[in-house]
């Protein structure tokens, strides 16, 4: 087993289908201008493969489909067809939501019973001017097919003061009136926002966010499991929502995260750019491919930080 001196090891992994997105959310993309187009992916099958040999170096059983945005990509329904059928314990995705509703019948088909949604206001002017492209109608609707056909749904926030940060009780309302914990996270220094960006006037702690729900709400925080990336509230008699507190609490110690991008590379930290190509080895038979996978797991295990320190990558490129 690989585990480093404070007893981590890698126990889920995230994979990044495609750097490509169909939004340009200001905390991602810097002046609204697209990033380059995707280059250098790998197809579903590739994913695949790799997905089974992290899955026999680490015993990584919890997987979650990620991106840029994974539903943009041809090979979603493969992937997520694929994936599906291994032996593994916990899968979910992420998305945007926007083609939510295309995707609906393979979603369903493939029996995936988790979705994180990311979602930043109900309001469509500002939905326009966060994501710059798509429209909020087509991402609620998306929501409702994805509850109605039984999956549990989660959104994440984003709260930036400038913004969107009138909408945090709107959000949780809506969360609550249909059984949707929200997820709000805390404003991470990435990318553009590394070095200025905004993120100083932007920027809502967990103790903000606590103080605004607070005038309308009381609730006691919940236990949550010793990965989990989110402190965890419950409100009586309406529901949860949680806080992934990148900077007020965070959680690098106890971080479990490994991600593979779509460019066949191995992430251990979203803090740090060192990273470990993959993409030959896993056309190798598994008695050559294992011992150096385990190798490279050793040194991304050894990327991880104790705390965020910020980071120039962009999310989209290796997986949010
Ligand atoms: N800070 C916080 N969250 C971010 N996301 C993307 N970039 C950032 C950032 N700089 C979020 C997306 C998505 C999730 C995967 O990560 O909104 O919900």
């Amino acid at each position: 087993m690989i585990v480093d001196r404070l007893g981590r090891q890698f126990r889920n992994l995230r994979v990044s289908l495609t750097a490509a997105c169909n939004y340009a959310c200001t905390y991602c993309v810097p002046d609204g201008k697209r990033l380059m187009k995707a280059q250098n992916e790998m197809p579903a099958t590739e994913l695949l493969k790799a997905v089974v040999y992290l899955q026999q170096a680490t015993g990584i059983d919890k997987i979650r489909i990620t991106g840029g945005e994974p539903l943009v990509t041809p090979k979603f329904d493969d992937f997520l067809l694929g994936v599906t059928k291994l032996p593994l314990q916990d899968i979910s995705l992420t998305t945007n939501g926007q083609l939510l509703l295309k995707k609906k019948e393979v979603i369903i088909d493939s029996g995936l019973k988790r979705i994180n949604i990311s979602l930043d206001t109900l309001n469509p002017l500002k939905f326009q001017q966060i994501a710059r492209s798509g429209d909020l109608e087509t991402v609620l609707a998306g929501i409702d097919a994805m509850l109605e056909a039984g999956l549990k749904v989660k959104i994440n926030m984003v709260p930036l003061r400038s913004q969107n940060g009138q909408d945090i009780l709107p959000m949780l309302d809506y969360c609550l009136d249909r059984g949707i914990e929200l997820r709000f996270i805390e404003l991470m220094r990435m990318g553009h926002l590394v070095s200025g960006g905004g993120f100083q006037q932007d920027f809502i702690s967990m103790e903000s966010l606590l103080d605004e729900i607070r005038t309308r709400y009381e609730f006691a925080r919940t236990d949550a499991p010793y990965d989990s990336t989110a402190a965890r509230f419950a409100i009586p008699g309406r529901g949860t929502f949680g806080i992934i507190a990148n900077e007020s609490e965070p959680f690098c110690r106890s971080c479990t995260r490994l991600r593979l991008s779509s460019d066949g590379y191995l992430y251990g930290c979203l803090s740090s750019s060192r990273r470990q190509y993959i993409g030959d080895i896993i056309d190798e038979p598994s008695h050559v491919a294992l011992p150096k996978l385990q190798k490279m797991l050793l040194s991304a295990l050894d990327d991880k930080k104790l705390a965020f320190q910020g980071e120039v990558t962009v999310m989209k490129f290796i997986g949010g």
